[in-house]
């Protein structure tokens, strides 16, 4: 009976130590990212200090510590502030390069 009582108990400590960490993952996701706008997306130029952030596939990434993006500025007249969705089918890289550079959204861009 004891050892009945010993395993339900570590069967529920388990049972919640789980639903923390599901609570914690939760936290992270994109569901509780800000919205952000094309006109406030346009400040975030990368230029007189401000930071570069660029929007792609619906979410907002902050490219301030790319070097490629230094001052706001990428390759084919791409800049910070501005919606690339429709231009990365021209990039050698893809969309891909946001997951390859580890960048979590900052916002979802509507
Ligand atoms: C979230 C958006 C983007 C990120 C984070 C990003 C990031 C990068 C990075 C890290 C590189 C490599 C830089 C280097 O090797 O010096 C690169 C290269 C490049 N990207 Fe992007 N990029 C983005 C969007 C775009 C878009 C929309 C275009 C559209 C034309 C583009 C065109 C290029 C080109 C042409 C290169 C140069 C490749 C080469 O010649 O080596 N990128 N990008």
């Amino acid at each position: 009976m004891e050892v009945i009582v010993q395993k339900i108990k570590i069967g529920l400590l388990a049972f919640l130590v789980s639903g923390g960490i599901l609570v914690a993952n939760a936290a992270t996701t994109t569901a509780q990212l800000p919205t952000m706008n094309a006109a406030t997306l346009k400040t975030y130029d990368g230029k007189n200090g401000h930071k570069a952030y660029v929007a792609l596939n619906g979410y907002v990434y902050d490219v301030s510590n790319v070097s490629a993006w230094k001052g706001g500025k990428h390759y084919k007249g791409m800049v910070a502030g501005t919606d690339l969705t429709s231009h990365i089918d021209e990039s050698p890289h893809g969309p891909n390069v946001v997951k390859q550079l580890k960048l979590n959204p900052v916002a979802i861009y509507k």
